[in-house]
């Protein structure tokens, strides 16, 4: 697997990848790297693309509140993992490479990126949408893999793909989760034991309203019940609710595309995770 940290060995190491393989994929990460984000390799590498992985822990989708210091970062252990996936390219760019003096544009999407994680952490998805088109202009990519582990970010850069016209497909690759369903997610490891016992009530409680709203049952009791239960097992639950899919806009009733979305703490710990209605 080739390494590249400046521009310049990125650009010519795409260009040999494009020559080899005829088009390139590209896995956006900020490290910490788990089986959900080998999966996203494991799918671009099988699509016969020359694979590139980003590592960049991203300053600007930290909100005001969120320490950035306390990301965990293991570079030499991403490496190990991203060799033995079948990645061909790691681009591994520094703060100022990203963000170079003068440079003066950010991107805002609104609809899909208005509510929920949007609220919780203002500024958020305008650092996601950003960072992403800079990567994918850095990297002329022709596709982009991102895990529907975080739903809503996966349709936010769809929109901003869409909305500007921007040459490549989004890929989205279903949610990679422990045995007792918990998502993977590099936030889980701070998890302390009895919280990680009870994490897995999440995604047991999104399944129950999924099969309850997929039996007829009132989505405002179904969502209720899931909240007390979470509230129960100790969450502290800043949304469980019904959306349609694409937009993130709030639904009072089953429709093609809804989908169910949470977002719940656990001691310091938020959880995300959603899934089909
Ligand atoms: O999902 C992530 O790890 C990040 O939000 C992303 C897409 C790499 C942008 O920094």
């Amino acid at each position: 697997m080739q390494i590249a940290r400046t521009l310049p060995d990125l650009r010519s190491a795409i260009a040999s990848l494009r020559k080899t393989h005829g088009h390139i994929a590209m896995v956006p990460t900020m490290g910490a790297l788990h089986a959900g984000h080998q999966a996203l390799v494991h799918a671009a590498v099988a699509s016969g693309a020359g694979v590139v992985t980003s590592i960049f822990v991203n300053p600007t989708q930290f909100a005001a509140h969120e320490d950035l210091s306390r990301y965990p970062r293991d570079e030499a252990g991403d490496l190990a993992k991203l060799g033995a996936s079948g990645c061909h390219l790691t681009w591994l760019p520094d703060v100022e490479t990203m963000y170079p003096p003068g440079a003066a544009t950010m991107i805002d999407v609104a609809g899909p990126a208005s509510r929920w994680e949007g609220a919780a952490r203002p500024g958020h998805f305008r650092g996601v949408a950003t960072v992403c088109a800079r990567l994918f202009g850095q990297a002329q990519t022709d596709k982009a893999y991102f895990g529907e582990k975080d739903w809503q970010q996966v349709q936010v850069v769809t929109r901003m793909v869409t909305d500007l016209l921007l040459p490549l497909e989004i890929v989205p690759i279903p949610t990679v989760r422990e045995p007792d369903g918990l998502a993977l997610s590099s936030r889980n490891r701070f998890l302390t034991p009895a919280e990680r016992a009870e994490a897995c009530v999440l995604y047991a409680q999104l399944r129950a309203a999924a099969a309850a709203l997929a039996g007829g049952e009132a989505a405002e009791a179904v969502l209720a019940r899931a909240r007390a239960a979470l509230a129960q097992h100790g969450f502290d639950v800043d949304y469980f609710t019904l959306v349609d899919g694409p937009s993130l806009e709030p639904l009072d009733r089953l429709q093609p595309n809804a989908r169910l979305i949470t977002a719940a703490r656990l001691g310091t710990v938020r959880l995300l995770d959603n899934m089909a209605a």
